[in-house]
């Protein structure tokens, strides 16, 4: 296997986690991952996109994605145009609508665009009016499915397999598109037990827990983080997006945060994940825990280089 050769086009566009498979995830994404690991270990150049030109359109505020993703591209020799906060300094102020900046973008050549847009349905919508692939990075309270991929390949290179592990997705389960599209990647496992652990008012939404049940996925609903983080491989935490919240809710950090207590009952071998931002006044991931072998949460971030790398070289390769 060479880094030159052309890679079977996934899908034109990546715009939800639910269009991956089991048999994709195992036998051409993991071992891809591990193949551009090997070569991002070894500081290897190869550019297998140089003269490709990608645009990286954000409607919303990213760290992470937006800088893993400038530097995927860049890694890959392709020219990356980077807009922040695209919402104030494109002409989206102006009132253009989302279609026509897509048009755009089309029009001017790129190769690929990568959209992280602040209503859900964004990326559906700027992929219906583009004929170069669109790249979800996160569409509102919707989906985020690359950060769903890093975080499998992570769980997958930790415990060998994804069957039959017991995973608590915690947090603000209610906007955080992070938690619903692992959700929806983990639930092609078998035998995966999910542990849905939040405040009533901010508990996965209806749309997930119907797919959950048509599924035979198993799950449980709590608000007590003490009581299910010795029970689960994973416990993945989240923030409150207060942000998103239409009215000011008093939202009780209690039972949804990483304590003294609730690391104790973590078992040795599990893992503690976080899509980050943490947040330090909600504090569901303290500081203090940063260095833990448990918490995994830069290695969350180098996969998340590695994946992306791989996707676009998967799209464009
Ligand atoms: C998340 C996001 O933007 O959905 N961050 C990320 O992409 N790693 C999580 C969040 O904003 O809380």
């Amino acid at each position: 296997m060479t880094m030159e050769k052309a890679i079977y086009p996934i899908h034109q566009h990546i715009l939800e986690a639910r269009q991956f498979t089991r048999k994709w995830l195992e036998e051409e994404f993991f071992p891809e991952v591990d193949y551009t690991a090997d070569y991002d270990q070894q500081q290897i150049i190869f550019q297998p996109l140089k003269g490709s030109s990608i645009c990286l359109l954000f409607y919303e505020p990213s760290t992470r994605t937006r800088m893993s993703f400038f530097q995927a591209a860049t890694k890959l020799g392709a020219n990356v145009f980077n807009t922040e906060n695209a919402k104030d300094f494109s002409s989206a102020i102006k009132g253009e609508s989302l279609i026509d900046t897509v048009r755009v973008v089309n029009v001017l050549g790129f190769d690929a665009m990568v959209i992280r847009y602040h209503l859900e349905g964004g990326a559906k919508e700027a992929a219906a009016a583009s004929k170069i692939p669109v790249i979800n990075a996160g569409d509102g309270t919707g989906e985020h499915p690359t950060q769903a991929l890093l975080d499998i390949y992570t769980i997958y290179k930790h415990f060998g397999r994804i069957d039959e592990l017991r995973v608590a997705l915690v947090g603000d389960l209610k906007h955080g598109r992070t938690t619903r599209s692992l959700a929806y990647v983990l639930s092609m496992f078998n035998g995966v037990r999910l542990e849905l652990v939040a405040p009533p008012e901010l508990q996965m939404r209806e749309d997930v827990l119907s797919f959950l049940q048509e599924n035979h996925v198993s799950y449980h609903l709590s608000d007590n983080l003490t009581e299910v983080a010795p029970k689960v491989d994973v416990t993945y935490m989240t923030r409150a997006q207060k942000e998103r919240m239409t009215k000011a809710l008093e939202i009780s950090s209690s039972g949804v945060c990483i304590t003294d207590e609730v690391m104790e009952r973590v078992p040795s071998k599990a893992i503690i994940m976080h899509p980050l931002p943490r947040s330090d006044d909600f504090g569901e991931l303290p500081e203090k825990f940063t260095a833990d072998p448990r918490v995994v949460i830069f290695e969350q971030v180098k996969n998340g280089l590695r994946t992306r790398m791989t996707i676009l070289r998967m799209l464009l390769g």
